[in-house]
Order: structure tokens, then sequence, then C-alpha cells
């Protein structure tokens, strides 16, 4: 299958990272289009692949188009395109974007599928949401091999989920300051610190991930009565540090809706 992104740059690319460590690159042709001859001249040399700076040529090559422009720019990009010999399946990365406004920009008879994973792409550990009316198998196949997915049963879960599984990568780097913080004074080297942050937060994952346990019971597990965790959990509920955080995912929620709306 011929695999083109229309537009290119941090997700697609991240994506594209981590297929080229799999088989999968090896049984399809990627491509993509950008504007800016200088993207496309950065994408040959990182993954020598056809690129494109119009997009009639990539939709004209490709089997399978995936749309990682931003929201407010597909259906300006796509009224542009001229009517299709043939059958596409067109994939949307893009945030707020509803599966029905696509729907109504593209050819009937295309298969459409939205997809929401993050920039852990490029290390194969997204965790993609995927929704259509019906699944497609190499859409799977290709966000798989990028890392998990999850089907939703209708297009509004994207919505809601988005700020979980994509916005999410951004809120723990902003509690990674916190950590920065407080390393800075101790004195160790951004290799150490990246070290002691990063291995943490892989061990809470891998627990999270094998033990499907509440935070509550893995708090438990975790904070000895009157030990020094609890003194630091008593902190983060003084400055409503789990409110802050619900908070910022309902106001991304909102923020995609806005978007969506341009
Ligand atoms: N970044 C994330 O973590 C994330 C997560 C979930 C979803 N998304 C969604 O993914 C999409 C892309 O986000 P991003 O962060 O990757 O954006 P980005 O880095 O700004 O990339 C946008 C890309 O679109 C290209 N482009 C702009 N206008 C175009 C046009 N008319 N025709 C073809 N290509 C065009 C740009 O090309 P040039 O380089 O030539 O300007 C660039 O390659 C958005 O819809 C966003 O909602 C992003």
């Amino acid at each position: 299958m011929k695999i083109g992104f229309l537009g290119c740059g941090k997700l697609a690319r991240s994506i594209l990272r981590g297929i080229s460590k799999r088989d999968l690159w090896k049984q399809h042709s990627f491509s993509a289009s950008v504007t800016q001859e200088a993207s496309a001249a950065s994408l040959r040399q990182e993954f020598a692949i056809e690129v494109f700076t119009d997009n009639q040529s990539l939709v004209d090559f490709c089997d399978l188009i995936i749309l990682g422009a931003k929201p407010h720019q597909i259906s300006s990009i796509l009224s542009k395109l001229k009517p299709l010999p043939r059958s596409k399946t067109w994939v949307s990365l893009c945030a707020g974007l509803s599966y029905e406004k696509l729907r109504s920009w593209l050819p009937s008879n295309d298969e459409v599928v939205r997809a929401m994973p993050s920039t852990s792409s490029a290390f194969n550990e997204s965790m993609t949401l995927l929704y259509a009316d019906k699944k497609h198998a190499l859409v799977n196949e290709l966000f798989q091999a990028v890392g998990s997915v999850l089907w939703v049963s209708e297009d509004l879960r994207i919505d809601q989920l988005a700020p979980v599984t994509a916005s999410s990568p951004a809120f723990i780097y902003h509690l990674m300051e916190g950590f920065e913080d407080y390393m800075t004074s101790l004195e160790l080297n951004p290799t150490e610190t990246s070290l002691l942050i990063g291995q943490m937060l892989k061990g809470v994952a891998q627990k999270i991930l094998s033990e499907s346990k509440s935070a509550e019971e893995l708090i438990k597990e975790v904070a000895t009565p009157g030990g020094m965790t609890v003194a630091g959990l008593r902190k983060l509920t003084e400055f409503e540090a789990r409110k802050a955080l619900t908070e910022a995912l309902k106001a991304a929620y909102e923020r995609s809706k806005e978007l969506a709306s341009r």
C-alpha cells in the first residue's frame, strides 16, 4: 500500500520514526506532503521518503492518506483537491475535528478513520484512540506498530479522551519541572536527572499497566502511615494537585471544541 502523510510535522514525524523501526516500513511505501521546501528536505534526509510540496500529487499517488496538518486547515486543503478517480482511505490525526465533518468533506465511498496518537509514537509507546464506522485492519496495524490502540465506540469519546492520551504527556512534563526544580540544588547532571525521573516514571507505568489497580490502592502500597511519602502527599493535597490536573484535562477538552469550531 502507498501511505502518505498530508502535513508532516511533529506528530506525523514521530509516527514515521516509530514505524521505521518495524517490519511495516519495508512492507508499504511511505510519503508526505508539506508546504515548505525546508521541511520537505529535512523529511527526505531523515526518512529517505518521497516528499511533495503539493497535496494533489500526494493524494493521487497514495491509497491511504493520513491528515497531519492543523485541524482548521483541513477543510480548505480538501476543498482544493480535484475529484479522485479511485477511492481512498483517509485517517485524520486532527484534534477536535469530528468524524461527521470529515465524512461530509470526503467522497462517500471513501473510508474514514479518526486517530488520536501521541508523539510517544517515536518510541513505539503511543496510546492511540481510533474511531470509524468499521474497523480498518491496516490502520489498526499502523498504530499498533507505534504503541497500543483502543477503538472507541463513538466519535465523541476521542475528544473526551484525547486530553488523557494526547495532551497529558505535556502535563507530565510540566510536573517534571517540579522534579527538576527540587533536584537543581542537588547538582546532578542532566543525564542523571533524566535517568532518575524517567526510570521512576517507567516503573510507575509498568505497575499501572500490569496490575490494573486504582490510584487509591497503588498509593496505599507506597505510603507507609506516618512515613516520608505521606508527608509529601499531604503537601500535594494542600496545593490541590489532583484538582489542578482534573481542571487541566477539562480545559484541554474545551479548547479542542473551540479549535474544531473555527
Ligand atoms: N503534536 C501532538 O502531540 C498532537 C497530538 C494529537 C493530535 N495532534 C494533531 O496532529 C496534527 C498535526 O499537529 P503537529 O503538532 O504535528 O503540527 P505541526 O508540527 O505544526 O505540523 C503541521 C504540518 O502540516 C503541514 N502543513 C501546513 N499547511 C499545510 C498545507 N496547506 N498542506 C499540507 N501540509 C501543510 C506543515 O508543513 P510545513 O512544515 O511545510 O509548514 C507541517 O508539516 C494537528 O491536527 C493536531 O491536532 C497533534
